[in-house]
C-alpha cells in the first residue's frame, strides 16, 4: 500500500511538514510504503494547470495531468497511491499558491465534462488535509468563514475516496517573536500553545496516519 504526503509549505521543518512527518510515521507504523514531496523544494518546476485540455481530448489518455514539467510525475504518483495527504498553512486566507497550483492538476482531469458526477477515477483512495494556521480555534476558523476557502481542498479530494481535515490552530510563526514586527502575537501564549496544543495535534496526526491506512486494508 502506498502512501504520499504533499507538503505544500514552503517550510519543509514548519509545523505543516512536522504534522505530516507524524502522520507518515503512523502510516509506515500501519505498514504504508510512504513518499513526502516538498512542493516548494527549488529543484522543482512547476505552474497550476496550464488549460491545454490534454486531459478533456475524445479518445484520451484521462484521469492524469500530462503537461510535461516536474509536477507531472509526482502527480502520476498522487493518482496511483492508495492514500494521499496533503498539507497546507493558510496564507491569505487560502492554501498556498503552491498547493493550489497541484490541486489544479490534480483534480481538473479527473473532472467528467461528460458528466460531473462520474468523476475518473484511476485508483479509489482515502485521503486528508492538514491544514495549520495563526487563527486561533475554530470558532474564529468558522467565523473568518475558512471552512469555504480552505476545505476545498478536502473536499475536492474527496472525489477520489473519503476525506477528512485536520487542524492545527495558533500555530508557532517564528523561533524568536523578538526579532519581528509581530507585536499583536503574546510569545509566551505561543510557546505555551505550542509545547501543548501543538503536541497533541501531532499525536493527532500520527493517529491519522495510522487510521488511514488501517482503514483501506
Ligand atoms: C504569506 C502568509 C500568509 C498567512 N496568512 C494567514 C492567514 O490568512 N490566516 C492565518 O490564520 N494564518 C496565516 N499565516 C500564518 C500561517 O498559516 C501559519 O504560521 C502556519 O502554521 C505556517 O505553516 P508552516 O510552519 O508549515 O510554514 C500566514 C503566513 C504567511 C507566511
Amino acid at each position: 500500500m502506498k502512501a504520499l504526503f504533499i507538503n505544500g509549505s514552503p517550510r519543509t521543518k514548519g509545523n505543516t511538514a512536522q504534522l505530516l512527518g507524524r502522520a507518515m510515521e503512523g502510516a509506515r507504523k500501519a505498514g504504508a510504503e510512504t513518499e513526502m514531496v516538498n512542493l516548494y523544494d527549488r529543484s522543482l518546476n512547476y505552474k497550476g494547470c496550464m488549460s491545454c485540455f490534454a486531459c478533456k481530448i475524445r479518445g484520451g489518455n484521462k484521469g492524469v495531468c500530462s503537461f510535461p514539467d516536474d509536477l507531472k510525475p509526482i502527480l502520476q504518483r498522487a493518482v496511483e497511491a492508495d492514500i494521499l495527504v496533503c498539507g497546507t498553512p493558510v496564507y491569505c486566507g487560502y492554501p498556498t499558491a503552491g498547493l493550489r497550483a497541484f490541486m489544479e492538476r490534480l483534480i481538473f482531469p479527473a473532472v467528467n465534462y461528460s458528466d460531473y458526477s462520474k468523476p475518473v477515477i484511476l485508483n479509489p483512495k482515502r485521503s486528508a488535509t492538514i491544514i495549520t494556521m495563526n487563527c486561533p480555534n475554530e470558532e474564529v476558523y468558522r467565523q473568518i468563514n475558512y471552512p469555504y476557502l480552505m476545505d476545498t481542498s478536502a473536499q475536492q479530494l474527496g472525489m477520489f475516496g473519503p476525506s477528512e481535515v485536520l487542524y492545527s490552530f495558533d500555530t508557532l510563526q517564528f523561533n524568536d517573536y523578538s526579532r519581528y514586527d509581530a507585536d499583536r502575537f503574546d510569545p509566551a501564549h505561543k510557546a505555551q500553545v505550542h509545547q501543548t496544543q501543538f503536541q497533541s495535534d501531532l499525536e493527532k496526526a500520527y493517529q491519522l496516519g495510522l487510521r488511514l491506512v488501517e482503514d483501506s486494508k
